[in-house]
């Protein structure tokens, strides 16, 4: 039998040179972004105010399969891309399954995760349009860190809001983001009318990303030249983080696999909405029929606790709204929560998906997604991030299963970035500090009934 290597890289000229867009193999498609004003479906010129011209429009492409990627934006990614997919040797050894893991690790870059693949180009665009500045927010960092870096080579100014409570978790993030240059705000804020009055209303607030967006919005419609660039949830980044899966697919083809299951952790989507990508395109296309599986915090249960509705994709209700899975836009999870993952809603693709019963979603509490992620640390000898550590833990799962009922099951996990801004979150799991916070019924419920009525 062909030895397989422990890390399967491919050439540098195996980069994906297009994007593949999911939606276009999609029988039915995601529900269209509605304009709240007038309850119709959002046009190129309701977003061109919002969003650079380009994105704005691949936003909207239900139908075209790929998209080339533009020469800069390759450039930019030979210098971390191709990422390594790995087979999780160690890992397997100290299950003793006889499941094969692999895992595609995209921490290898500064930014430490998967968000800088939908960064490059978003900077990208923004520069070819003469744009002057953007604005985003961030939760966990990894986005801002990311941003930072592509504004910074492509030479546009940035303001990062970063959601309060990871701003005072992770001060060493703030010193990243201004190393290349950008300007970072905890939000909410006093420098918008939307963070004046999310403060107004409740002053000890730790922020969410849906209060974020709401300020990076607001700036980018108020400031000349300026535009908001969002780094999940949205059609564009599912788009641009297909290089994650396509590249995935070549690499397991290499080396004669094809994943039974396909695990990826889910914040807004966009890394399993790019991992799956071309596995996924297998099933709506009837080649292939792998197993495949979103993984969120219980303490923020978008999939397996929300309402497929139509919402706010912001907590300051100024955003398009989308048809999506979703806890509500005023939900503000639990302080306690570490990491990212704290988004209300999730990808309007990836919810479609899950509706019509494409993949299914598991949930787990913080603390057991701790314990896979030492466990990996000890086996594979890299310090994972919280939220990639909630994909490593339904892994882990899968394999134990696996060794139960003797089945050599192919896993491929989405491993999308290193802890190492994390050790707060790491210091209280190993103190025993961790708390799993799981919102009851009742909050959920008081948070939906807030939701729109739109649907
Ligand atoms: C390392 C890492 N993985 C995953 C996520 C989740 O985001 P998404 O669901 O868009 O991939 C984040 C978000 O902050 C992240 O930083």
């Amino acid at each position: 039998m062909k030895h397989i290597p422990n890390r399967i890289y491919l050439p540098e000229d195996r980069i994906p040179r297009q994007w593949y867009n999911l939606r276009a193999d999609m029988k039915e498609k995601p529900e269209p972004l509605l304009n709240p004003a007038t309850g119709k479906p959002v046009t190129l010129a309701d977003l061109e105010p919002v969003f650079c011209t380009e994105l704005a429009r691949q936003e909207l492409d239900d139908t075209t399969p790929y998209f080339d990627i533009p020469e800069p934006v390759l450039e930019f990614y030979k210098m971390y891309r191709p990422s390594p997919l790995i087979r999780a040797y160690q890992l397997e050894k100290y299950l003793d399954t006889p499941a094969k893991i692999y895992y595609k690790f995209e921490g290898n870059n500064t930014s430490g995760s998967h968000k800088l693949n939908s960064a490059a180009p978003q900077a990208y665009y923004a520069k070819a349009q003469g744009l002057t500045s953007l604005t985003t927010e961030t939760g966990a960092g990894q986005w801002g860190t990311a941003l930072a870096e592509a504004c910074s080579f492509f030479g546009l100014p940035l303001t990062v809001y970063m959601v309060k409570c990871s701003y005072e978790q992770k001060p060493f993030r703030k010193a990243v983001i201004e190393t290349f240059d950008a300007k970072i705000i905890p939000s909410p804020s006093s420098t918008t009318n939307a963070g004046r009055a999310i403060l107004a209303k409740d002053p000890n607030t730790t922020g969410s990303l849906g209060c974020a967006i709401s300020e990076a919005v607001e700036t980018a419609v108020t400031t000349p030249g300026c535009r908001y660039v969002l780094g999940s949830v949205l059609n564009q980044v599912l788009l641009h983080q297909s290089v994650i899966g396509l590249e995935s697919a070549e690499a397991m083809e290499m080396i004669g696999e094809y994943p039974d299951i396909v695990i990826g952790c889910a914040g807004g989507g966009s890394n399993l909405g790019g991992l799956i990508a071309p596995f996924m395109r297998d099933k709506l296309t009837g080649k292939a029929d792998p197993d495949i599986v979103a993984v969120e915090p219980a303490s923020c249960p978008s999939l397996t606790r929300g309402r497929y509705a139509y919402d706010f994709c912001d907590t300051g209700k100024i955003t398009p709204l989308a048809k999506m899975y979703t806890l509500g836009s005023g939900f503000i999870p639990s302080a306690s929560h570490a990491g990212g993952l704290r988004y209300h809603g999730m990808s309007p693709v990836l919810s479609k998906l899950y509706h019509d019963g494409y993949m299914r979603a598991v949930s787990y509490e913080q603390s057991k997604v701790f314990e896979a992620a030492v466990l990996f640390a000890k086996q594979e000898t890299i310090l994972p991030a919280p939220e990639s550590s909630h994909a490593i833990r339904a892994a882990i799962d899968e394999a134990i299963k696996c060794r139960e009922t003797g089945q050599a099951k192919t896993i491929l996990f989405g491993l999308t970035g290193t802890g190492y801004f994390d050790m707060t979150a790491y210091e209280n799991f190993h103190k025993g500090n961790m708390n799993d916070y799981v919102p009851t019924d009742e909050e959920l419920e008081a948070s939906l009934s807030q939701l729109p009525t739109f649907s």
